[in-house]
């Protein structure tokens, strides 16, 4: 894809040649099968409805609904996605033994995804079963399923630790048993990319229909070993959203999606434009949040926070960025951090609808540096805050009352004392007061030094922002005079002075009005 300076970022990648690389894919999601054996998911079955019409509206090819032998519920719900006139195609889950063929054929599915172990491990240990035990089985599990005009997807699972020439004896026999698509399980995630792609050539070689890949992601490469089989001539990747699966997952849909789309040309007929919205309705429903720094859906997926790119991204986002997160449905994020440059800073506060003035900015931009050499991170609460306190407290026109000096003594035994110095409409007001605690002592102090009874400080309000023992103190207070009152707030590391510079800007904001 060019860019509108002409660049091809994928350039590298389209001087390698794929023969059978298909134009589109039809995604297989199997999120409500493969995905709901994700340790500590257990989805109820409305869930499970709302997420099959996401998935559907999305625009998947075929929804694995589940295991329709499973239970009574399992089998209701998938019959309920296939009654629900999706386009999607309904698909359920079936061994190679009659009961779990029938509650699939009960649950009225499109298709029936059978499949046995065929490699040796499974064959001695888990089957107890020979060759040509499982070959039987499998022909006329597809049979059967055939023979009462219901379409059949075939999986000889555990295929990539499986003796090749039997794989290939395999998969030709289910062709022949009337099979409409073979899927290649990679179970336990052993493939590399390039394993996939020699293997899906092999057994192209072998049938005419349509091959899929179904790669678990125990060694981090599912996403490649997908796409590499899709490049091979695979027509049907297995995805799940947000990659759950078994042990470490499956190949996540996102990324596959996108990969072949954007790297190598290759449709689907996903709306890439709802991909971020249905990856939340999966986190919410399963319980399992995506790392932040996960591609695509990850919050820091489109996220920016150190001058260099922040400048990069605002001049041109394709400097940083080889996704459109509009693409997906996401949106950028410029973040505040002590690498910030007051640019980045500038355009938060304009998202957060703060103007700031380039001296604004600058200090502002000081002050985050500041927090974050000494190890605070700076969350948009913190940013606001921060502007508010600066900007309505910097020395600028109109300020009737300024602190100029403020001491505190606590004494053992008795109550602190705080000592204030106030500029009051130009004039130095000096007073001392004691109080419950150093807040209590210094506010009194204050409005002692102001020397005006009318203005009453009616309500007070202590935040820590981002918790911790460093956190900022947030102080928010409500000031009134007369009738009229005012909320103001001040951010500060320190509560004493988060608390005065509050009430100091709310007696600004009260005396102006
Ligand atoms: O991983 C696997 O082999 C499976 C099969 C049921 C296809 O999920
Ligand atoms: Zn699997």
């Amino acid at each position: 894809m060019m860019d509108n300076d002409g660049v091809d970022q994928f350039w590298y990648d389209s001087q390698v040649k794929f023969e059978r690389k298909p134009k589109r894919v039809k995604v297989f999601d199997t999120t409500l099968r493969d995905g709901e054996q994700t340790p500590g998911v257990a989805l109820t079955l409305d869930e499970k409805f709302s997420i099959a019409e996401a998935l559907n509206e999305l625009g998947v090819d075929i929804i694995e609904g589940g295991f329709p032998v499973s239970s009574d519920g399992e089998r209701e719900v998938i019959m309920r996605m296939a009654g629900a006139g999706f386009s999607a195609k309904v698909c359920g889950l079936a061994r190679c033994v009659e009961k779990d063929l029938d509650a699939a054929l009960a649950a009225d599915v499109d298709l029936v995804h059978i499949f046995i172990g065929t490699s040796p491990i499974h064959r001695k240990y888990k089957l107890k079963m020979s060759e040509d035990d499982v070959l039987a089985n499998a022909v006329r599990s597809i049979r059967y399923v055939k023979e009462r005009g219901v379409s059949v997807h075939f999986s000889p699972e555990d295929a990539c630790r499986t003796e090749l020439p039997f794989l290939k004896k395999v998969v030709k026999a289910a062709e022949e048993a009337g099979a409409d698509h073979i899927n290649i399980p990679d179970t336990v995630g052993v493939m590399t990319p390039q394993a996939m792609y020699w293997l899906i050539s092999e057994l192209k070689k072998e049938v005419k229909i349509p091959l899929a890949v179904h790669c678990h992601n125990d060694f981090g490469m599912a996403v490649a070993n997908t796409i590499s089989g899709v490049m091979a001539g695979a027509e049907i990747p297995h995805v799940t959203v947000n990659g759950l699966g078994e042990r470490a997952g499956n190949a996540d849909l996102e990324q596959v999606v996108l990969g072949l789309k954007l790297i190598h040309k290759v449709e689907s007929n996903v709306n890439t434009k709802r991909i971020f919205e249905v990856s939340q309705i999966v986190q919410r429903l399963t319980g399992i949040r995506v790392m932040p720094n996960f591609p695509v859906v990850g919050s820091n997926a489109f996220a920016h926070e150190s001058g260099v790119h922040v400048h990069g991204v605002l001049a041109k986002a394709s400097t940083y960025e080889a996704i459109d997160p509009e693409m997906v449905g996401a949106k950028r994020r410029i973040l505040v951090g002590k690498l910030v440059g007051a640019a980045g800073v500038a355009a938060k506060l304009k998202e957060l609808g703060v103007a700031v003035s380039d001296e604004q900015a600058h200090a502002i931009t000081r002050k985050v540096k500041d927090l974050g050499d000494k190890g605070k991170k700076v969350t948009e609460e913190d940013l606001i805050a921060i502007a508010e306190d600066l900007v309505g407290s910097g020395s600028g026109e109109g300020r009737l009352v300024e602190l100029r000096d403020l001491s505190l003594s606590a004494r053992l035994g008795k109550a602190p004392l705080s000592s204030v110095v106030l500029m009051v409409h130009g004039q130095e007001k000096k007073a001392t007061e004691d109080g419950v605690g150093p807040v209590d002592a210094t506010l009194k102090a204050i409005r002692k030094a102001l020397g005006d009874p009318d203005i009453q400080l009616d309500e007070y309000h202590l935040d820590a922002i981002s918790g911790g023992s460093n956190a900022l103190a947030d102080v928010t207070i409500r000031v009134s005079k007369n009738g009229r009152s005012t909320m103001a707030r001040a951010v500060h590391e320190d509560i004493v002075m988060a608390s005065v510079l509050a009430f100091i800007n709310g007696v600004n904001r009260i005396l102006r009005k």
